[in-house]
């Protein structure tokens, strides 16, 4: 949701700053735009509706010289997305020009102040009053940059990342940060480079700082990075290395970001539990567990606090834990969960899952889970993203930077680390004999050659796509451990291919939604072999005793429900709570050979955003 990208240094700022932008892309927008300072000193804004070739198209016969540049992808929060609500945006005598994430909640008060000194503002965002605000302090104080961001931020109630360049200052990029994400990238010779994450500086150094809330950068050329606060206290934040490779970043001969995402997930699982299972693949060893063995062990109940498929993977984490540990596990919508007053006792342990680290509602979810005096323990992909850091404790899950809007590599790797987790608690509380334990952990280890497998469907499921391009609504079945599979199905389909989808538990369906069946409506049944499959058959047969077209996915081998689906798509066996492992990967395959069967833009779905800054 919205991306930065700034640099500052020895090179020509403009491919750097358009490179970047498509690295961001993935994140969701719908205009963009750049600022550079060109070599006479002029500050020129360039901007788009659309795509960042619409503004590369744009800029062809511009002046696009300069090395010190801030660029921008704006998702429309306040104002339609048109050239004018774009940013950059101006100041009002064209000094500055400001690039913002976030949203600033008091911008109309700060705003009707503004425009009765006069101020003429271009556009309807909320963005642009910040830089009419800085402006406005600085020249009525006659004060530099820094000092008027600070005093400006005293007075700014909201979410932001903000980038600011000044015509009189060319070797000087200001920014800050409050609830919203930025990363400043230490280049050779002095150079600096700034991205909302990781991935736009990446393939130029690996030295980064990820600035905290409160922090205002200056980076200024050839200087060292100063970090202060809105009190001018000076901050240190550590430098970290980052490990992400180009390749990691690019589609590597595949069409689209998230078929290459599918694919990568045997790799992906394997990475995962590198280091954390051992060899004999009997013995687990996640470092949280042993850091805080009591807090985990003790745990009177667990609350899962996510969104979207995170919180899918919460609802498997769920069944893994209450039937391991033996510890009531409460699984929450984040979004619902900060504002219903609920009840947070300390002794409760909040686990908050989350591919990006950087959700607005599973990070205020967070912030009131410590507030109550809970212990907060984080499942979380983006490397120093802002949930590992404001979590006690946590596991990482390893599977690379993920850029398809839709999750499907994060969402398994979720249930892989929930997985080890429910097995390293249960094994501590002794909530699970020592035998079950290793066969377990044993299982687990297969289950990358086994999606390996599952993946080999993908040929079949693409022929089978074409028939379901014209439904206008599906319905996904499944019970126990599938149900949250049915789920995710159902969103992943809804996401890309903009098909009316509903996951539902299969026995519910009979108490409403099998009004819905007829001809006209695909059904697809997660019926893999599992101590309920004699009761998935039956709410099958229900299904084509009103005409439904049936899809099922089931065990290899499986030749009862072949005699009365329309299709059968055949997976390997794995034990019933590792199966959504495996059974989410045909889904997956599914909802993107049909939004590709439907010419859908699979990476970049309408309307949505990779990670949601904004409540
Ligand atoms: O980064 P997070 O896991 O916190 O994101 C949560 C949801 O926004 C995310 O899972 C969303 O539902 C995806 N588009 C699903 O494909």
């Amino acid at each position: 949701m919205c991306g930065i990208v700034g640099y500052i240094g020895h090179n020509e700022a403009y491919p750097i700053l358009i490179k970047g932008l498509k690295r961001l892309e993935y994140r969701g927008y719908d205009s963009a735009g750049v600022a550079l300072i060109n070599n006479d000193g002029g500050l020129n804004v360039y901007k788009a509706k659309g795509k960042v070739a619409d503004l590369e198209s744009y800029c062809e016969d511009k002046d696009k010289t300069g090395s010190a540049g801030i660029a921008h992808t704006r998702w429309a929060t306040h104002g339609e997305p048109n050239s004018a609500n774009a940013h950059p945006h101006y100041s009002a005598s064209g000094r500055l020009a400001l690039i913002h994430n976030g949203i600033i909640e008091n911008y109309m008060t700060l705003k009707e102040n503004l425009v009765e000194r006069g101020i003429v503002f271009k556009s309807v965002t909320d963005t642009e009053v910040l830089v009419q605000l800085i402006e406005h302090i600085m020249l009525s104080n006659n004060i530099e940059l820094l000092e008027a961001v600070q005093v400006a931020l005293h007075q700014v109630i909201g979410a932001y990342a903000i980038a600011i360049l000044d015509r009189n200052h060319p070797d000087t990029i200001v920014c800050a940060r409050q609830s919203s994400p930025l990363v400043v990238g230490l280049g050779k010779e002095g150079d600096y480079y700034l991205g909302s994450d990781a991935s736009p500086i990446a393939e130029y150094t690996d030295r980064v700082i990820y600035l905290n809330d409160g922090d205002i950068a200056v980076m200024r050329l050839g200087e060292e990075l100063k970090v202060v606060n809105m009190d001018n206290e000076t901050q240190h934040p550590k430098v970290k290395q980052i490990d992400i490779t180009l390749g990691q970043l690019e589609k590597g001969g595949y069409p689209y970001f998230m078929i290459k995402e599918i694919f990568e997930q045997p790799a992906c699982m394997r990475d995962c539990m590198r280091g954390r299972i051992n060899v004999d693949a009997d013995r687990i060893t996640l470092s949280a567990v042993i850091d805080y063995r009591e807090r985990l062990v003790t745990a009177r109940r667990i609350i899962i606090v996510a969104c979207g498929t995170s919180w899918h993977a919460g609802l498997i984490g769920k069944q893994l834990i209450e039937s391991m540990c033996r510890i009531p596990v409460e699984v929450e919508y984040a979004s619902e969960f900060r504002y219903r007053d609920p009840v947070i006792m300390p002794d409760d342990v909040v686990i908050a899952i989350s591919q990006s680290g950087e959700t607005a509602d599973t990070l205020a979810a967070i912030e009131l889970a410590r507030q109550a005096g809970a212990f907060v323990f984080g499942v979380c992909n983006a490397i120093g993203a802002s949930i590992p850091r404001q979590t006690q404790t946590g596991v990482y899950i390893h599977v690379g930077p993920e850029i398809g809007v839709a999750s499907t590599k994060a969402f398994t790797g979720q249930v892989t680390v929930l997985s080890m987790l429910a097995l390293s608690i249960a094994r501590e509380k002794k909530t699970i004999d020592d035998e079950t334990y290793k066969h377990m952990v044993a299982e687990l280890t297969l289950i990358p050659d086994k999606m390996e497998e599952a993946l080999k469907t993908n040929e079949q499921i693409e022929r089978l796509a074409s028939i379901f391009t014209y439904a206008k609504n599906c319905l996904y079945l499944g019970r126990g451990y599938n149900y949250p599979v049915a789920l995710e199905g159902a969103l992943k389909l809804k996401e890309i291919s903009y098909i009316h989808a509903e996951g539902y538990p299969a026995a519910e369906m009979k108490h409403g939604p099998i009004a819905l069946i007829d001809s006209e409506m695909p059904v697809f049944v997660i019926a893999t072999r599992d101590k309920l499959y004699e009761k998935i058959i039956s709410n099958i047969q229900e299904v084509r005793a009103r005409g439904g077209r049936v899809t099922a996915l089931v065990t290899r081998g499986d030749t009862q429900i072949q005699q009365f689906a329309d299709h059968v798509i055949e997976l390997p066996d794995t034990q019933e709570c590792f199966q959504p492992l495996i059974a989410s990967i045909p889904l997956q395959l599914l909802a993107y050979h049909i939004a590709v069967c439907k010419g859908k833009d699979v990476d970049r779905p309408r309307n949505l955003a990779k990670s949601v800054t904004v409540e």
